[in-house]
């Protein structure tokens, strides 16, 4: 089961927090990866559920797309990417993280009635808004989140909330009410659209390391990206075209900048290589892509293909997650690309290794540190090749260490996370049922 197979990769938020120690202790202003980071599970719940799509949404296909900026959270010492969600009538401004691993769309709720935003925190005034419905536990919606146990439903009561928990892979769980609200989106075109009725999760309650705590840093919730239809980009992909990109820009660059999530339209990036999305079964939230080998400096590794691919159970596979800040590999093809590495870096060694990471390289007298290129073949004939800043990362002062991370079990799964991602447009297009990426579309407004 995937909820199994993505508590493999629990022993991250741990490896992360010392990791933050040891920044700390040196005063090194590096705080993008205090935060253990959302590993999330897509909840099991029956898959013939994708089917049952009852969030009243219009239809209708136009050709404008809605626009969101996305903004790196290494600012607020998070190793998330933001974007904005306008919710409520009047709205109501949150920053949620964008995650393509997970579906679900939740912000902090509050039953405050008369009360400030500034007294609430930043949390939703359900009280304050004339459109907030709670769908009713009976209500077909209902049936598309996970529920806590025992779940209190009376069916002939006239309120009586559909309450939602859902967890993420690292145990960390975020419950409330499974609601509808207004929320106002910007489209390409410079207008301001609203949407009606979009399904959410209205939080009351989070625990958990990914969602408490610093670790949290600046978010009041998750916009859930995945496949399943209560995701952000499913439920406005019935309206907008059922497709969406995003680039995520490099947020060593102060002050970050600022790109944009594009839900819809239809992108007229040059250039752009195309993978086929695969799907799970059992994992219907993720986008699953086909890794067929990986080279080093161009030199491709001697790895057994099957270490790429999702057996009967539904565990391994590749998936690509703008939730996960590092890289997560199958261990047998890891220690290829380790030692690989290893043998071609001519960089010196950190006298201190950071914890947690198996290779770090001491740049203090190199100016112009080259590492090798590590490049991914993708089933369909395309090759993801990112550049070395992607995966070779500042821990402390002139040191750089190796941004991967095997995954030792062996129900887990690989993730391409989100520093593998910079600098690169992705368009996840479900209709086509296809990834593509170009470093060329990021400057494309
Ligand atoms: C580290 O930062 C803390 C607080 O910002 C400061 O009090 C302390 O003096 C700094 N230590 C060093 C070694 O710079
Ligand atoms: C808050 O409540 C007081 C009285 O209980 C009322 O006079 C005031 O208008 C309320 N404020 C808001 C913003 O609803
Ligand atoms: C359900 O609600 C009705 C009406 O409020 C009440 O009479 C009934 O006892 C409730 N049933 C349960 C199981 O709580
Ligand atoms: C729309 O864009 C404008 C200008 O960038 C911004 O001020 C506003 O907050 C945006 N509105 C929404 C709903 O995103
Ligand atoms: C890196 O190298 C410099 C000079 O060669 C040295 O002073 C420094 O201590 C080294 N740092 C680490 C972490 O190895």
């Amino acid at each position: 089961m995937v909820v199994s197979s993505a508590l493999s990769l629990l022993s991250l938020p741990l490896l992360l927090y010392v990791f933050t120690n040891v920044c700390n202790s040196k005063n090194v202003s590096f705080e993008y990866l205090r935060l253990p980071l959302l590993h999330k599970t897509p909840f099991p719940s029956p898959s013939q559920l994708l089917s049952r799509d009852t969030h009243r949404l219009s239809v209708l296909h136009g050709r404008r797309a809605v626009k969101s900026p996305v903004v790196s959270g290494a600012s607020t010492g998070s190793g998330q990417y933001f974007v904005d969600l306008h919710l409520g009538t009047p709205s109501q401004r949150f920053l949620l993280v964008a995650d393509t691993g997970s579906d679900l769309v939740w912000v902090r709720c509050s039953a405050c009635k008369n009360c400030t935003s500034h007294s609430s925190g930043s949390a939703f005034l359900a009280r304050h808004s004339t459109t907030f419905s709670p769908y009713h536990c009976y209500d077909s919606a209902c049936r598309l989140v996970p529920h806590p146990k025992p779940n209190p439903c009376n069916h002939t009561r006239l309120h009586s909330p559909c309450r939602y928990e859902y967890s993420y892979a690292d145990g960390s769980t975020t419950s409330g009410f499974f609601s509808r609200e207004t929320t106002t989106l910007n489209t390409s075109s410079g207008k301001a659209a609203k949407l009606r009725s979009m399904a959410f999760g209205c939080g009351f309650r989070k625990s958990g390391p990914s969602l408490s705590g610093p670790s949290f840093n600046g978010a009041d919730g998750v916009m859930g990206l995945g496949r399943r239809p209560i995701s952000f980009s499913s439920q406005l992909g019935r309206r907008f075209g059922n497709k969406f990109s995003y680039c995520l820009m490099d947020y060593t660059i102060a002050p970050p900048p600022t790109s944009y999530l594009m839900i819809g339209g239809s992108s007229k990036t040059p250039r752009m290589s195309f993978t086929p999305l695969q799907t799970n079964p059992l994992a219907p939230t993720f986008y699953y892509i086909g890794v067929e080998g990986v080279s080093v400096g161009g030199v491709k590794l001697p790895i057994n293909p099957s270490v790429w691919s999702v057996d009967e159970s539904g565990n391994g596979g590749t998936i690509v997650d703008s939730g996960t800040t590092l890289t997560f590999l199958p261990e047998p093809a890891y220690r290829l690309i380790l030692a690989a590495f290893k043998r071609r870096v001519k960089i010196p060694s950190a006298a201190v290794p950071t914890p947690g990471f198996d290779l770090c390289v001491n740049v203090s007298d190199v100016s112009r540190p080259s590492l090798p290129r590590l490049s991914f073949r993708l089933v369909g004939n395309s090759v993801f090749s990112p550049p070395p800043r992607n995966y070779f990362i500042e821990t402390a002062e002139r040191v750089k260490c190796l941004a991967i991370q095997p995954v030792n079990s062996e129900k887990g799964f690989s993730v391409i996370g989100n520093l593998m991602q910079q600098g690169f447009l992705l368009e996840f297009d479900n209709d086509r049922s296809r990834l593509g990426f170009s470093r060329r579309g990021c400057a494309v407004p």
